[in-house]
């Protein structure tokens, strides 16, 4: 049966940085997903905005070609496609600067607009927020029903997310400000909510009582590509571990919420990131390893080295590969080690929480025994399954092996899998923010990580070097290995 759709009121959808590339590979496709479903109401509008002087044929043209490169073909059609771009429009806009360009956006808006939704979507460098934020509202834009939608990392550090927040709080309440972190927006990870809060069956167990350690993967094969100037001053402590890795592991470690009201979950978010056991600047070195990667194969390719990628020259410190073991201090957790791991150019794209529970206190087999492993697969294959040791069915007495209890998402929802964008976009326009991380939560985030980029700034032998296709660099299998664990992919 198809899901009930959520309506939307009519919006107008404004995306700063409109034509960059996170606007092109994953907003207007995601819109247009949503377009499809019927969920655009037929006098939204989508404007976008960026310095380029562009007509709106000219931005139509750029978000044809995007979308028939990054929608799948068959879900791409021509007079859909056509009807949805004709909601599409363009405004040439210096988002920094507070006078000359802003009439161009300013026109579009005339009285009857003020009442309806208006997002502001700023997909631009995080130093521009402040300024952006500010003249919204100098040249009247911004109005009570008005949400601004920030994009990660917010900031560089935490005086740069506090000063940005700080800036964009002087012209939105924070109820109106959605931080968004697109993990948070990924069904597996959404149903990691479900797992837990509506089967007692793991809940009980999910604990140091019964859990071991857990392993947060989000592994990718892709190198940095068009995106090297950013990625060189973000690195993937910033870029990854600070906002997907932590939200990741703040639903893993989290107390049950109250309910699923925003503040509720966001609180209890909120505690195991002021939980997590400060790294001292000294330890640094015994808890985290970082590592860039050099050239290498992947599957069939060969494929160029992170300061290949950069250009001619380049010299970087930059990481591309980061392992940190982090501890949440309390009752629940105890001493139970989360290893989070994240790098680019690994050898397959995959995103994972592996809850590896602890052995039975004896055993009466004579074959041994493996732990119970929960693997939660956000993707690809979102999924969950569950090992179990079970007996082999031979009649040569009780010989046991493990065996999985396996549940694929796409086979038991015959459902096209929504792209995270998808929810999180709509959820902006109908004022929901549950799935966005508030003020306190990102800066708890800076203020957990900052030790080590304060260490990593200060110590550059401190970066190792792996090839491109290997599971990163040697020291994190040693940072694993050294409380006697393995890595998912060494389990088997
Ligand atoms: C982004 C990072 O937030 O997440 C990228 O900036 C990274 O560097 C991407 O590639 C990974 O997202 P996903 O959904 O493909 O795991």
């Amino acid at each position: 049966m198809p899901t009930p759709l959520n309506p939307v009121e009519p919006f107008d959808y404004i995306v700063f940085g409109a034509t960059g590339d996170l606007t092109m590979r994953k907003l207007l496709p995601a819109l247009y997903y949503r377009f499809c479903e019927g969920q655009m109401p037929e006098d939204a509008r989508i404007i976008g905005v960026a310095r380029s002087g562009l007509s709106d044929d000219e931005f139509r043209e750029r978000a044809k070609t995007a979308l028939t490169r990054f929608v799948k073909a068959p879900d791409l059609k021509e007079d859909v496609m056509h009807r949805f771009l004709g909601q599409v429009f363009y405004s040439s806009v210096n988002g920094g600067e507070s006078e000359s360009t802003w009439d161009n956006l300013t026109r579009l808006f005339d009285a009857d607009a003020a009442n309806r939704v208006r997002v502001f979507y700023l997909a631009t460098s995080p130093g521009l927020y402040g300024r952006i934020c500010h003249n919204l509202a100098d040249h009247g834009l911004v109005t009570p029903i008005s949400r601004v939608v920030l994009e990660k990392p917010i900031g560089h550090d935490l005086a740069s997310a506090r000063q940005i927040n700080d800036e964009v709080g002087e012209i939105f309440p924070e109820k109106q400000i959605y931080r968004i972190d697109h993990y948070l927006g990924k069904e597996t990870v959404q149903n990691l909510i479900a797992l837990r809060f509506a089967n007692p069956v793991f809940e009980r167990l999910w604990s140091a009582d019964a859990i071991d350690h857990v392993q947060i993967t989000a592994a990718e094969t892709v190198g940095v590509e068009g995106r090297g100037d950013y990625y060189d001053h973000s690195g993937a402590l910033r870029d990854m571990i600070q906002n997907h890795l932590l939200q990741v592991m703040c639903l893993v470690a989290m107390e049950p919420p109250g309910s699923l009201e925003a503040d509720s979950l966001r609180n209890e978010k909120l505690k195991v990131l002021r939980a997590l056991k400060p790294i001292r600047p000294e330890d640094v070195k015994h808890v985290a390893v970082r590592g860039q990667y050099g050239r290498g194969r992947i599957g069939d390719s060969i494929v160029p080295g992170y300061l290949e990628e950069l250009g001619e020259g380049r010299e970087s410190e930059t990481e591309t590969f980061v392992a940190i073991k982090a501890e949440v201090h309390s009752w629940r957790w105890g001493k139970v080690p989360f290893y989070l791991r994240s790098g680019k150019r690994l050898p397959s794209k995959v995103s994972e929480i592996v809850v590896q529970f602890k052995e039975t206190p004896w055993s009466i087999f004579s074959s041994k025994l493996e732990a119970n492993r929960l693997t939660i697969r956000l993707q690809p294959e979102e999924g969950i399954q569950l090992s179990i040791m079970s007996k082999d069915p031979s009649p040569d007495g009780m010989v046991l092996r493990p065996a999985n209890i396996d549940i694929s998402f796409e086979k038991a929802f015959s459902t096209r899998y929504p792209d995270a964008y998808e929810r999180l976009l709509m959820d902006t326009v109908r004022g929901d923010p549950v799935l966005f991380m508030r003020r306190d939560e990102v800066e708890a985030a800076w203020n957990w990580v900052e030790p080590i980029l304060e260490a990593w700034k200060n110590q550059p032998d401190t970066l190792s070097h792996y090839t491109a296709g290997s599971w990163g660099p040697e020291g994190a299998r040693q940072l694993i290995q050294a409380d006697g664990h393995v890595w998912h992919e060494d389990m088997k």
